[in-house]
């Protein structure tokens, strides 16, 4: 309104200087060529006075208002193309329909997220509404017509192959003078942040049923030894007795399950001090020796290139995790195996202990899955399927890492990389 008072009053006053300049103009020229012109000079004069200040104001009032259309469509050209820029290059997708649906604006997310282009749904009906959400929809509407909003709602939608997503919706109105109303529907593709959602609700619901299975196994530890010894009294006393046999061969499984589960389910702070890593494994390999020996295995232990290593590590964890891999290895083997433990120093201030066989390897298939907690491929009551996952909670609690390497018939090798504790202390990591 503003704009045209202006544009009135600017044409206004410049009109009338316009005129006062034409007529001082003539008034000079008439005092100096006309001054003693006849009666009937003047007169056309005069009448030749007012035609050319008309025409004068009158080119001035076209000339003038032909330029304020023009910077008018050139503002609304403007305008037009920064909305359209907006629209298009607004991340999430943007429709407009009226209140029967039919679609009006489609931007270019949209046709990214729903497939169809904007040629394909302009002037037809919006497709992208699942059946099972048409009313839902219809209530955002009749919501936003009275005047409430209805934003960042999480809804389903369905792209041209039928395919439903979830999206994050806001829906408004859209008024225009003299047009009835239409709405504005504006959609985010949730898929990812749905899936990172669940995936954190079952990595909860892990941790709880982890909290739950640790307490369990507490539980269970002190009545399963007690019962695993009145087994072995009995034993020894009725001899021979198969069933008693297996009652401890399955009483025996069971404690070692609970134990894998507490080590899996271990909570607070690791006790790290500084361990000499050739010493470490000797003194495991010493301790699990008259087991490779009832299995008639070889285990050849080669610590020398460690000499002096050190690393910053929970000596009973470290000393748990060099015990599963000797274990995993001696059940790969069978009898008369040969299993290899090496240790040596690598670049960056790391150390390698490394466990080889030459058993039954691991196929392709099942590599890829040794670490997962469960995963085992022996038989019931055999394997509880966690030792590698300790192994691996060990390492990444460490600082280090843990991989194996294998085929199929070719035996196995797992590494473990931890850092010096010298490293650690310069990183000053030692706590
Ligand atoms: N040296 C190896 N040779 C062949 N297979 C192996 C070797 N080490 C691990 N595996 C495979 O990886 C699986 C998982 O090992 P992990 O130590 O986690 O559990 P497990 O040995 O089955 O059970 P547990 O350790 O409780 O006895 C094993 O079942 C086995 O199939
Ligand atoms: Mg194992």
């Amino acid at each position: 309104m503003r704009g045209k008072q202006w544009f009135w009053a600017t044409l206004t006053l410049s009109s009338i200087t316009m005129v006062a300049i034409v007529f001082a103009a003539w008034e000079l020229v008439e005092n100096r060529y006309f001054r003693d012109a006849n009666y009937l000079t003047l007169h056309y004069l005069y009448i030749t006075r007012g035609v050319a200040s008309s025409l004068v104001l009158m080119f001035w009032a076209a000339w003038f208002v032909l330029r304020q259309r023009r910077e008018n469509e050139e503002d609304l050209r403007r305008s037009n193309d920064r909305y359209r820029s907006l629209l298009e290059d607004f991340p999430g997708s943007v429709i407009l329909y009226d209140k029967d649906l039919r679609v009006v604006e489609w931007n270019a997310s949209a046709e990214r997220m729903y497939g169809y282009t904007k040629a394909e749904i302009l002037g037809r009906p919006l497709s992208s509404v699942p059946p099972g959400k048409a009313g839902e929809l219809r209530e955002f509407m009749s919501r936003v017509d009275s005047g409430e909003a209805v934003l960042a709602v999480e809804t389903t939608r369905l792209d041209r192959n039928g395919v439903a997503f979830p999206v994050q919706l806001s829906l408004r109105p859209f008024r225009e003078r003299d047009l009835p109303i239409h709405f504005i529907e504006a959609t985010t593709d949730i898929r990812e942040r749905v899936r990172w959602r669940e995936a954190m609700l079952e990595l909860e619901k892990l941790t709880s049923m982890g909290k739950m299975a640790a307490g369990t196994a507490h539980h269970l530890n002190s009545p399963l030894a007690a019962l695993l010894l009145r087994v072995q009294l009995m034993r020894e006393r009725a001899g021979d007795d198969t069933d008693l046999a297996r009652l401890e061969e399955g009483l025996e499984f069971c404690r070692h399950f609970v134990r894998r589960l507490l080590e899996f389910a271990r909570a607070g702070p690791v006790d790290k001090t500084t361990q000499d890593v050739g010493a470490a494994v000797e003194s495991v390999v010493g301790f699990f020796q008259p087991v490779i020996d009832s299995r008639r295995a070889v285990l050849i232990t080669d610590v020398a290139e460690a000499k002096g290593l050190r690393v910053c590590a929970d000596r009973n964890l470290l000393e748990t995790v060099l015990l599963i891999l000797l274990s995993n290895a001696l059940d790969a083997v069978g009898k008369c195996g040969e299993i290899r433990v090496r240790c040596r120093p690598l670049p960056a201030n790391r150390v390698e202990i490394a466990v080889r066989d030459n058993g039954v390897g691991i196929n392709e298939g099942d590599l890829a899955r040794v670490f997962e907690p469960f995963f085992t491929t022996k038989d019931p009551g055999k394997g509880t399927g966690l030792g590698l996952a300790i192994a691996r909670n060990f390492a990444t609690e460490h600082g280090g890492s843990i991989r194996i390497e294998s085929k199929a018939g070719q035996g196995a090798t797992a590494f473990i990389e931890l850092p010096l504790a010298t490293a650690m202390r310069a990183e000053g990591a030692l706590r």
